[in-house]
């Protein structure tokens, strides 16, 4: 199995991403780390305990909660996209208790523990991520390899012309986690999701007639983005943060990737948030490996499995 971290900003696809990492038998999912990102942060901390339940591992897979804004800017959410990021199902949480320990540290301890042998699947603003490289100079040595979502590949951004969200809300985080030398693995917004991991009515009729509590409550948390999806001309649900926990648990779904150097724009007015993904003719030594497509039946099949499982709602 693969020891894993999923450090994300929950709603609606972190949900999904949450549900593979927690579901898939080749994954051993040991925390989940929370980030300042696409909703109110007590609401995604809400929706990252549903999930759980949800997957009938409630108490079993640990909870921190991480930074509350970006590194120096002020916290931009995606509420206009996802509403409440669980469809209207979070449940009340005042019972359940987060981890005491900051997510950060949960990280670095974490990473520190087996090094070399925890995957960090950073599915929302790279701030955790960047703190904890700050935080412990061993850390980058200590991960064994990082998926991020995020960015653009000679693509448009989703939240302005030339910025992809996760990147767009913390810039600077994004910057310096490229710049600090990690094993890492891009699953980009343009064109990859845009391409690769939309699911059209004729799926979402395939996840709805499964008839599961995971099938429904996927059809639920993915609600308002398909509304949202649908005004802006996108032919159903996007699923960029599943993605990114399928390719690391099932490498063989990847049927291209490039090396690039990738960095990312703190200073534009444009184009704050924008990656540069640079190949070999621009001369920059290659940080990063970025997926340019994958197996799109391969990857709806899997998340299918995932959702098939029968567990206690
Ligand atoms: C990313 O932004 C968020 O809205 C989604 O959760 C995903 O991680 C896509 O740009
Ligand atoms: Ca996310």
């Amino acid at each position: 199995t693969t020891p894993l971290v999923i450090d994300t900003d929950t709603a609606q696809d972190d949900c999904v991403a949450l549900l593979v990492g927690l579901l898939d038998p080749g994954a051993d999912l040991r925390a989940i780390t929370m980030v300042a990102g696409n909703v109110g942060f007590e609401q995604q901390v809400r929706n990252a305990f549903t999930t759980l339940s949800v997957a009938g591992r409630l108490g079993e897979v640990p909870v921190y909660l991480g930074s509350r804004r970006p590194l120096v800017r002020p916290w931009v959410s995606a509420e206009n996209v996802h509403g409440d990021g669980s469809g209207g199902l979070a449940m009340d949480c005042s019972e359940l208790e987060p981890e005491p320990e900051h997510a950060v540290d949960a990280l670095v301890r974490l990473a520190a523990e087996s090094p070399g042998e925890l995957s960090i699947v950073a599915i929302g603003p790279l701030t955790n991520i960047a703190m904890a490289v700050a935080k412990d100079p061993d850390f980058v040595r200590n991960v064994g390899a990082l998926y991020v979502m995020g960015g653009s590949n000679n693509g448009r951004g989703n939240i302005t012309a030339a910025a992809e969200f996760n990147f767009y809300v913390d810039p600077e985080a994004a910057k310096a986690v490229f710049a600090a030398g990690f094993d890492v693995t891009v699953v980009p917004w343009d064109p990859l999701t845009l391409r690769h991991a939309v699911f059209d009515q004729e799926r979402l009729d395939a996840i709805a007639a499964l008839g599961t509590p995971l099938g429904d409550f996927f059809g639920r948390v993915c609600s308002a983005t398909l509304e949202f999806d649908r005004r802006v001309g996108i032919d159903g649900t996007t699923h960029p943060d599943s993605l990114t926990a399928a390719v690391l648990l099932h490498p063989e779904l990847v049927r291209r990737s490039g090396r690039y150097h990738v960095d990312v724009e703190t200073a534009g007015e444009l184009t704050r948030g924008y990656a540069a993904m640079s190949w070999g003719v621009h001369g920059l030594e290659a940080n990063a490996t970025v997926v340019e497509e994958v197996d799109a039946d391969g990857f709806f099949d899997h998340l299918v499995e995932v959702l098939s499982r029968r567990t206690v709602p």
